[in-house]
């Protein structure tokens, strides 16, 4: 494949504001608030920034290495690296968790969607709790209007898909990220200042560890993986587009930080709140959708800002989403040489037909349990905790053991254009090579039960 005819990031601000954009999502002020909600608070915190420092910084710069090098979607970056080897598990891993997690990740992108409309309406926002939790679970369960809504949300992404990367994906983060940031904040400082909101404070700042169980730790882990956008190939694809020149570890710090600052700005916005208007912080998927308007009630032009902050929210979720479709529509267009347009329609159907499933499994069909979950949960629950840490194994095993070292130090310093000290070299690949895979593996297989350590 001839570099010349591949597309690619036009600016390292272009390419961080995409990274970061593919990162910061609804796992953030969607799937974050929740998460710690569901898991006992700062304890669950703790542990998530223990992975995102230890294992997710390691596993990036594995990533964009692999990538950049081989400047190919994930099955052939692999391929190209180990021809016709077992490392193609890492292509298939990567484009089944991503088939997996937008079979939700639309789902929610579809309500964030109803709510921008929603916020229209002058009735919409109200200070009482299960006024709100109603109209969530009516909208919800509804079957016909949620799945137009993720089929919706589903077709924006992939339009911009169409569009290629630099005028679609690049282009719309750049200006819309910023705009997202300043308005989570002014949110957060809203919750803060409410009263009653030191309880919700404390949930966030004082961890009692006695919550922490095998799951805790496992979803902890899944939810670091999740956020980052890492072990399903994402960074992988991303890196392909980058510049031989950019510097890999700036990016991976960059985008590493604010993801975890708009992942915390974002548990301050809520859950202070959750605690002010006495929810009760275990409500799972639903929580953003209660405790945000009863803000936005509070607020002079209250129904300005809701809008504004669905919209915006919409557009997080879209940031995210088209990177989870690139993996695949990449993978089509150059393994299996089908047309880029034919390739997101192929994707769209697939990922339509799933999505409706899960949107279903919320109302109508929620009584079909596969393995005790829903189409939903599983989806979820599938991607986030097991294949993308599995993902990420394969991804450091690879760059530790396979990959050439002399390949590796000439990415990560940019080929020599970056000083890249040899023993800190050194020290990262000790990272990837031992500490990250034994921490994924133990707690994998602390989580299925085969070890028991807490
Ligand atoms: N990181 C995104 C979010 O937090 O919403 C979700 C995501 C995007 C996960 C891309 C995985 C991925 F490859």
């Amino acid at each position: 494949m001839s570099q010349t005819t591949r597309d690619g990031f036009g600016s390292r601000f272009g390419v961080l504001v995409a990274v970061a954009g593919s990162a910061v999502g609804l796992g953030n002020l969607w799937r974050f608030p929740y998460m710690v909600g569901n898991n006992g608070g700062a304890a669950f915190i703790l542990l998530y920034l223990f992975f995102v420092i230890l294992l997710c910084l390691p596993i990036m710069f594995s990533e964009f290495v692999i990538g950049r090098r081989a400047q190919a979607n994930v099955f052939g970056a692999v391929n190209s690296i180990a021809p016709k080897s077992g490392w193609l598990s890492i292509g298939i891993i990567s484009v089944v968790a991503s088939i997996s997690i937008m079979s939700f990740y639309s789902v929610v992108g579809g309500w964030t969607l109803e709510y921008v409309f929603k916020s229209f309406s002058p009735s919409f926002l109200t200070s009482n709790s299960d006024s709100l939790s109603d109209q969530f679970s009516n909208f919800s369960q509804r079957g016909l209007l949620p799945v137009i809504m993720h089929l919706l949300f589903l077709l924006i992404s992939a339009l911009i898909v169409v569009a290629g990367v630099k005028n679609g994906i690049e282009k719309y983060s750049k200006i819309l990220m910023p705009m997202l940031f300043v308005l989570v904040i002014l949110l957060a400082i809203r919750s803060l200042t409410l009263p009653g909101a030191s309880e919700g404070v404390k949930f966030l700042l004082y961890p009692d560890f006695s919550k922490i169980t095998s799951q805790t730790v496992l979803a902890a882990l899944g939810q670091a993986f999740f956020s980052l956008s890492l072990g399903m190939g994402c960074i992988i694809t991303y890196g392909s587009y980058v510049n031989k020149k950019e510097n890999l570890f700036k990016i991976s710090f960059m985008s590493a930080i604010a993801d975890t600052g708009f992942a915390i700005i974002a548990g301050l916005a809520v859950v202070p709140a959750v605690f002010a208007f006495g929810i009760s912080p275990d409500q799972g998927p639903s929580l953003v959708f209660i405790t945000l308007p009863q803000i936005f009630a509070q607020l002079p032009f209250g129904n300005i800002i809701a809008i504004s902050f669905f919209f915006i929210l919409l557009i997080a979720a879209l940031t995210s989403s088209i990177s989870l479709l690139e993996v695949v529509v990449a993978y089509f267009t150059e393994e299996l040489k089908i047309s880029r347009k034919n390739s997101v329609i192929i994707t769209f159907i697939i990922i339509g037909f799933f999505g409706t499933l899960s949107s279903l499994s919320i109302g109508p069909l929620k009584n079909i349990l596969l393995f005790n979950k829903t189409f939903f949960d599983l989806f979820d629950y599938t991607s986030s905790n097991i294949l993308l840490p599995i993902g990420g194994l394969l991804v450091v095993l690879f760059v530790g053991w396979k990959m050439k070292k002399e390949d590796v130090f000439d990415e990560l310093s940019s080929g020599g254009s970056i000083s890249l000290n040899k023993k800190i070299f050194g020290a990262i690949l000790f990272v990837i090579k031992f500490m990250a895979p034994i921490a994924i593996s133990i707690v994998l297989l602390n989580s299925i039960g085969i070890i028991k350590l807490f």
